[in-house]
């Protein structure tokens, strides 16, 4: 997730880019640029690290400018480098282009712009060149017949020196604000930098292409139609535009899932071979089949993540798996040598903890790679190679996207060392098909938030909970529990099913209700045991059920339904009511749900 901003009008741009990026730093701060229009020619201006170093950088530039486009990254594609910032050009600098999203086929784009020369590692770089390539004097006709042929997703801004008073913007995937001025347009991420100038605004839909110059506005989809929209008046504060509005940085994260998990499979994906392609594991296939044993060394959600990937791993490339918790790992004299990989899994890649045992296991000889969240981090950049889980920013201290996304790529993981194993392409296939229709059921999901939010407000006053999951939902009731406690601050555990018989039972009563997950899988029926058991003692019942599934409702005071899919993909779909179900208690207790109390998001010290 990146900012940008662009501008164009009567005022100086330069100031009004400045603020504009300061005001979407929370959507990324790798590194910063700007590109302004100045006697008929394209002038950029690109810095590492936070805006401040790009004001810096400019400060004794005389820039007189009333037009220019500015972007803040976080980086995706290519490592934190000055030649990796936004903007992009083509061969020249005719052309300018600051670009949020994936452009997933940017590879095969990349073959046919002949001799073009490319100079960074960005799949924006690749969309800036095809534009040139493209472009006969009209910069919307130029983007648009572009886009049509580009696979990912994008926000983007475009202006070119030979069409001075024009900007073009683009959106599919990623947001795109246009603020309405007098004789004057801004265009941001979100609607943050635009309020201080003005509460008129147009949202760009998918599929929609703007042309602006300084006192027009005209809308076209991708079949270059004219299009109608509705001017907004915005009430929303700055913050609130920041989340786009809606009220925590938690629940926009939430409803960001669909979306990141696109980015997250996004060119990693191959149908026809029924497999993965993920670039970053550094292994040859051979090195792949050397590997007899594979631990995931972990924290938190992301061990939680971890114990999915376990099932993968184990199930698809029949790989011994070990989850390891990393502040126990390296005090464990842990078994390690040159066949066994260790996968890092995290979030921020700084957890402390994780660094540490990952250090220990590279000492003793293992393939050491990352899972990681944050391009560039001190974890990426001690491992020998790894992937990136593209869930963009994550703000709020509980992790929701980026849980989701590092089940993801473990299970393409499982899925690319299955297929260099014994997996079938049959297989292969149907888990790459049922993989791309998660985000629209993550959608189904989402789409029940109010209900999931009136069962969650007739819990809010409970001091205890159980979460029961068995077989790949265990991991899933560890991190709703999780969730739970970790922001409403009430009581909550997590148990295999089968395990209540073995003593937490005890415990059960009308004051202490348990969330059950009971899914149609091959252990439904012992999950249905399990419930009657739970409700003998007289315990509340809270249902995760799959569509359709009507029998289970006389055992459960409130069932939420989730669209079925293959077993080993269904954490990507039944932990968001598990996050919604924490979310709304926590908003009805009135705790600060985005800062819970004694948490960090990246816990840095051992
Ligand atoms: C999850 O909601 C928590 N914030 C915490 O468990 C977190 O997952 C853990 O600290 C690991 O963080 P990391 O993924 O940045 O390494």
């Amino acid at each position: 997730m990146c900012g940008i901003m662009a501008y164009i009008g009567k005022k100086q741009a330069t100031p009004i880019l400045l603020n504009g990026l300061r005001r979407l730093e929370y959507r990324g701060y790798d590194s910063a640029g700007l590109a302004v229009l100045q006697n008929d020619n394209l002038v950029r201006f690109r810095a590492i690290g936070k805006v401040d170093n790009l004001s810096e950088k400019i400060k004794n530039e005389k820039l007189n400018s009333t037009i220019g486009i500015a972007h803040t990254r976080w980086a995706t594609h290519g490592g934190v480098t000055e030649n990796n910032t936004h903007p992009h050009s083509g061969c020249d600098d005719k052309l300018m282009i600051v670009h949020n999203g994936i452009i997933e086929n940017y590879r095969e784009i990349k073959k046919e712009l002949g001799d073009h020369k490319i100079t960074s590692e960005t799949d924006t770089e690749i969309l800036a060149h095809l534009i040139e390539k493209n472009f006969s004097g009209d910069l919307k006709d130029a983007v648009v017949k572009s886009l049509l042929l580009v696979r990912g997703t994008y926000g983007l801004v475009a202006i070119h020196a030979k069409e001075p008073k024009k900007m073009v913007a683009a959106r599919l995937g990623s947001p795109l604000v246009i603020g309405i001025g007098d004789e004057e347009y801004f265009l941001a991420s979100d609607a943050s930098p635009i309020l201080p100038y003005t509460k008129q605004v147009v949202f760009l839909n998918d599929g929609e292409v703007a042309e602006i110059t300084e006192n027009s506005l005209q809308i076209y989809n991708l079949k270059d139609q004219k299009v109608k929209k509705k001017i907004e008046e915005l009430d929303w504060n700055e913050e609130q535009a920041q989340k786009q509005g809606f009220p925590h940085f938690m629940l926009k994260e939430i409803f960001d899932q669909p979306t990141v998990f696109e980015d997250a499979i996004a060119g990693r994906i191959n149908f026809e071979e029924g497999t993965a392609v993920l670039g970053g594991l550094n292994m040859t296939p051979e090195q792949m089949k050397s590997i007899n044993r594979i631990i995931l060394i972990a924290c938190g959600t992301a061990s939680y993540a971890g114990q999915v990937g376990k099932f993968a791993f184990e199930r698809l490339a029949g790989i011994p798996t070990d989850v390891e918790i990393a502040s126990e790992f390296r005090y464990k004299d842990p078994i390690v040598d040159e066949h066994t990989l260790v996968f890092g899994i995290s979030q921020s890649g700084e957890t402390a903890d994780t660094l540490a045992a990952l250090r220990e296991a590279k000492r003793k000889g293992a393939y050491i790679r990352g899972i990681i969240n944050v391009v560039g981090s001190t974890i990426a950049r001690e491992t020998d190679g790894g992937t990136y889980i593209h869930a963009g920013p994550e703000l709020a201290v509980a992790s929701t996207k980026a849980y989701t996304n590092m089940v993801a790529i473990l299970i393409l993981y499982a899925i690319q060392f299955g297929r260099n194993n014994k997996l079938s392409l049959a297989t292969g296939q149907r888990l790459i098909s049922a993989i791309k229709e998660i985000p629209e059921k993550m959608n189904l999901i989402l789409k029940q938030n109010d209900k999931i939010k009136e069962i969650a407000l007739k819990y809010k006053e409970y001091r205890d909970f159980y979460f029961l999951g068995r077989g790949i939902n265990y991991p899933v009731a560890l991190e709703g529990s999780l969730k739970l406690k970790e922001i409403s601050y009430i009581h909550s555990e997590a148990y295999p099913g089968g395990e209540m018989k073995h003593g937490p039972i005890s415990l059960l009563d009308e004051d202490f209700p348990v969330f059950a997950i009971a899914t149609k899988n091959q252990l439904y029926e012992k999950m249905v045991s399990n419930i009657t058991e739970a409700k003998a003692r007289k315990a509340k019942i809270i249902v995760l059920a799959t569509e359709g599934d009507e029998e289970i409702k006389h055992l459960t005071e409130g069932v939420i339904y989730v669209p079925p899919t293959m077993e080993l993909l269904e954490p990507l779909l039944n932990t968001l009511p598990l996050q919604l179900f924490a979310y709304y208690i926590t908003v009805a207790l009135g705790k600060d749900v985005d800062r819970p109390r004694n948490l960090a998001k990246s816990v840095t010290v051992e």
